[in-house]
């Protein structure tokens, strides 16, 4: 006989992973049911534990008011819960492959916790087909138990929008699945718990799994063709923003823009899914050659600044650069695979003295990820050229002429976010 779900008033929750993905849900959750809020990083519990959250995601009094959530390290307290939900890092490696490694680790661990009747939700990004033909059989092996005989599997894809303080978890619609009929409707239920905007039940893990991916895959082909269309207009002399704008004025015209593609969803979703495509003997053509256009757009903006520089008469080696923002989009200290880096490579290729200033960033965690260190305030007067590469709010603040005051007279201010006004930068990408 199929084991029976959890009665509702008898849930347990587990969040693993406790990023910026995991700790809002856990913080949801911890609001009406006991909830396990368990990460392998112990320094990230200890923080929690004071209430502090380093993805500055939730202030303290959101953590607070999660009234039944405690935070642990210790896989042990796993074995308290009956429904875990996994929210580590997918990544890809330095070959662009799905990197599963955390999803296969958090499996074992939930899998040595889980009992009979238990309930596991996969909310991590991955291809379609990835839970069922990579996590449940980990589940099965170290549990001794049967999938859809004696435990149930979910997965519900997370939409959050880190540093984004309007679409949050609560007031976004959320994709549900189950293992079986009854397991869809108890995942659809726990969330509806929490998700004011409710929820979207499809009929299996993988079109739910599918529907996450290219969720992130077709802003990102989006974005790449405007990006190919910025480097046209650029080798044509045309601001790319006024014929988006001018475009823009049709009413079926998407509004999309240029820019570097970072971070750890757009930049890399995709590969999940071209990987997943080449496994059954697709090659995926639109989708790599937007991910090999985006990817570009770094160098791309270093060799315009350094030609704006020459075409002055500023020699570039030697030459000193200003780069505001390294973090991979506005208003968050989210550093990971932020192309900004990209910038300062090619322009350090040139003998060129970067300096890099981002106020949401921490210089350890610069100097860790990339083996660069921020400085906290930049000289005055002292670049040859300046480049907006992340439109935080303190930079909007600043305005052109406060970015100014940062060059010699005559520097070069680019705007990669097109945040300032155009005739206020001497070119935007
Ligand atoms: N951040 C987003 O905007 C976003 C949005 C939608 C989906 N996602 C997806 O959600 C997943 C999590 O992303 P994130 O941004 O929250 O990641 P993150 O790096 O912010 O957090 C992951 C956390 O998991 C912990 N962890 C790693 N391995 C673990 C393990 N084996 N057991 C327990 N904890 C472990 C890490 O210590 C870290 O605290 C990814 O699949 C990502 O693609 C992220």
């Amino acid at each position: 006989m199929t084991a029976p779900l959890p009665a509702r008033d008898a849930i347990r929750i587990a969040v693993i992973g406790l990023g910026y993905v995991g700790l809002p849900l856990a913080v949801a959750f911890g609001r009406r049911h006991a909830t396990l809020g368990f990460d392998i990083d112990q320094t990230r519990v200890a923080g929690l534990q004071r209430g502090d959250d380093h993805t500055r995601e939730l202030s303290q009094d959101e953590l607070r008011a999660a009234a039944h959530l405690r935070y642990s390290a210790d896989t042990a307290d796993l074995a308290d819960c009956n429904v875990h939900i996994v929210t580590v890092p997918t990544p890809v490696d330095a070959y662009k492959r799905p990197d599963l490694s955390a999803l296969e680790a958090a499996s074992r661990a939930v899998g040595a916790a889980l009992q009979r009747g238990g309930v596991v939700i996969y909310e991590s990004t991955v291809y379609p087909g990835a839970t069922e033909e990579i996590c449940v059989p980990i589940l099965e092996a170290v549990s001794g138990l049967r999938y859809r005989e004696d435990f149930h599997v979910g997965y519900s894809p997370e939409r959050i929008n880190p540093g984004d303080k309007q679409h949050r978890l609560e007031n976004t619609l959320k994709v549900t699945a189950g293992s079986s009929d009854a397991a869809a409707a108890f995942v659809d239920a726990l969330y509806r718990d929490i998700v004011e905007a409710g929820t979207h039940r499809v009929s299996s893990i993988r079109v739910a799994e599918a529907a996450k991916v290219i969720e992130n895959t077709q802003r990102d082909v989006n974005i790449a063709l405007v990006n190919e269309l910025a480097l046209i207009f650029d080798r044509l002399g045309i601001d790319t923003h006024e014929v988006l704008e001018a475009a823009g004025t049709k009413w079926n015209f998407l509004p999309f823009r240029p820019g570097l593609v970072g971070g750890h969803c757009i930049g890399v979703d995709p590969y999940y899914l071209t990987h997943k495509a080449q496994e059954i003997g697709y090659h995926p053509e639109v989708i790599l050659a937007g991910r090999r256009i985006n990817d570009s757009m770094g160098l791309h903006v270093a060799q315009r600044v350094v030609k704006l520089m020459q075409q002055r008469g500023i020699q570039t080696a030697g030459a000193r650069v200003l780069v505001l923002g390294l973090a991979f989009k506005e208003n968050c200290p989210d550093l990971r695979n932020t192309r900004v880096i990209d910038v300062v490579r090619e322009l350090q290729s040139y003998s060129i003295e970067v300096d890099v200033h981002d106020p949401w960033v921490a210089a350890a965690y610069a100097q860790h990820e990339y083996g660069l260190t921020p400085i906290d305030t930049p000289d005055a007067g002292a670049y040859d050229a300046i480049i907006l590469a992340v439109a935080h709010t303190q930079f909007r603040e600043l305005g052109a002429v406060g970015m100014r005051a940062f060059g010699k007279p005559g520097a070069v201010l680019f705007d990669v976010k097109a945040a300032l006004p155009a005739d206020a930068v001497d070119a935007r990408l």
